[in-house]
């Protein structure tokens, strides 16, 4: 006899809901003797958003994992899933293949008693400059193009992405720049933004230095005067991915990932919070005249996946993320914002990250400096338990243990296989022999 094991949920909602809005992402790991066989269904709640973070070497099952959870949240009833959606950043290009059947590992997935599927409820979206040329190649690939406003950006972010302190020479003229165009009150725009350099007093190098970041910035084609609407990359009941992995390598020493996270992660913020005292007023208000509580959202709670995320929140440095992104994790749950983020090193995370997360999945991990890491959310356990149930997991992709902190609790897991192609396998020199 089993019974569901849903992680995340507090006692409260599990009296209220049962198991209702959970979705199923794994199994148990039972122990008998020498023996391990899969048990219990592990679900995850889906009813509020979490903070979860993912960690394991290269090659555990972080992606894949991430690929899972949305996969999940994705399939919910349409009751629930229309006030959720998805909302990947994806820094490697690894996840436009969702759209697809998982047909290279349909045996694992009948041992599940599933089928591969493809998602049709997937947007993919690559920033305007490469719309085209990518569509061009492929057209299943992409489905909209997207842009940021110019005028999102702060000094502080322009300085952040090109490099430079806000309070060295570089910083201090851009800081001019964006104060005198901000000051007219109106939209601006790249040339602008060049004008305004060459009239402000400043060495030519100096503002030579800043004309040229700026004039490469323009060629990337991913800001524009009057940018994509936030709303249309969270679309309720959708798994909305925004590939920017083609920025990955060309930019030398400027972070355009790390802005577009942050920036993305400070509109969601903005909007959420706005959108959660209206749905608060509206609960108030029910209550008081004694009607429904409306049931569909305006703006839906969003789940924003973050693979590699040390990249963009490093422990001793900034990046253009730092400040946005750390807000996000910290206050993000209460407006309905939940994050599910992946890392090699969590001991190289910012250690407020790791309290911050109520769920973690570690697969794998073996460093001392990443169990103690790990360890430092669920204090009720030694790093030595964590450890000992790290090594009696099999050695499989997938396998992983999970700390709750709702229920203050520790569970082996199996993850299971995607419906969909998982993307971003390490190419082979030679195609598998068949069977
Ligand atoms: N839950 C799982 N079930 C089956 N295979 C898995 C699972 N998780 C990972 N794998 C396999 O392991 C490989 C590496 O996973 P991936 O998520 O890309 O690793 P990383 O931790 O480096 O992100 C995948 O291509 C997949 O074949
Ligand atoms: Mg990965």
């Amino acid at each position: 006899m089993s019974y569901n094991v849903i992680i995340g949920r507090n006692e409260r909602d599990l009296k209220i809901y049962g198991d209702l809005a959970t979705t199923q992402i794994g199994k148990q790991y039972i122990q008998m003797g020498n023996l391990t066989s899969l048990g219990n269904q592990i679900l995850l709640d889906a009813l509020r958003p979490h903070v979860i973070l993912i960690a394991g070497k290269r090659g555990s099952g972080k992606s894949y994992t991430m690929g899972v959870i949305a996969e999940g949240l994705a399939s919910l009833p349409t009751e629930v899933s229309q006030n959720i959606t998805s909302l990947i950043i994806d820094t490697m290009g690894i996840y436009w293949t969702m759209k697809n059947p998982n047909y290279k590992e349909a045996n694992i997935l009948k041992e599940w008693g599933e089928e591969p599927k493809g998602f049709s409820n997937v947007k993919v979206f690559v920033p305007k400059g490469s719309f085209d040329a990518i569509k061009d190649q492929n057209p299943n690939m992409v489905d909209a193009a997207f842009s940021l406003t110019i005028t999102d950006l702060s000094a502080n972010d322009w300085s952040d992405m090109f490099g430079f302190s806000i309070n060295d020479e570089y910083g201090v003229l851009i800081n001019k720049v964006i104060e005198e165009l901000k000051e007219s009150g109106q939209r601006y725009d790249f040339k602008d933004i060049i004008e305004e350099t060459d009239r402000q007093i400043a060495s030519d190098t100096i503002k030579e230095a800043c004309k040229q970041r700026f004039e490469t910035a323009k060629g990337w084609g991913i800001f524009e005067k009057i940018g994509t609407p936030i709303e249309s990359i969270l679309t309720p009941g959708y798994i909305n991915i925004l590939d920017i992995s083609l920025y990955a390598h060309s930019l030398g020493e400027f972070n355009l990932r790390a802005l577009v996270i942050g920036l993305l992660s400070q509109k969601i913020l903005e909007l959420r919070t706005f959108e959660r005292r209206s749905e608060e007023l509206q609960e108030i208000n029910s209550t008081i005249m004694l009607r429904e509580e409306s049931s569909k959202k305006q703006i839906p709670i969003v789940w924003l996946f973050i693979d590699e995320v040390h990249e963009f929140l490093p422990a001793n440095s900034r990046t253009a993320a730092t400040p946005a992104l750390s807000r996000l994790i910290k206050g993000g749950r209460q407006p309905g914002i939940g994050l599910v983020i992946a890392t090699q090193q969590p001991g190289k995370l910012d250690t407020d990250i790791i309290t911050q997360s109520d769920l973690i999945i570690s697969q794998h991990v073996t460093a001392k400096l990443d169990i103690d890491a790990l360890n430092t959310v669920m204090q009720i356990y030694m790093s030595s338990d964590i450890k000992k149930y790290l090594m009696d997991l099999p050695k499989l992709p997938g396998a992983c243990i999970i700390l709750d902190d709702n229920s203050e609790r520790i569970y082996p897991v199996q993850i299971k296989p995607r419906f969909t192609w998982h993307g971003g396998e390490t190419p082979r020199s030679i195609p598998p022999p068949k069977k």
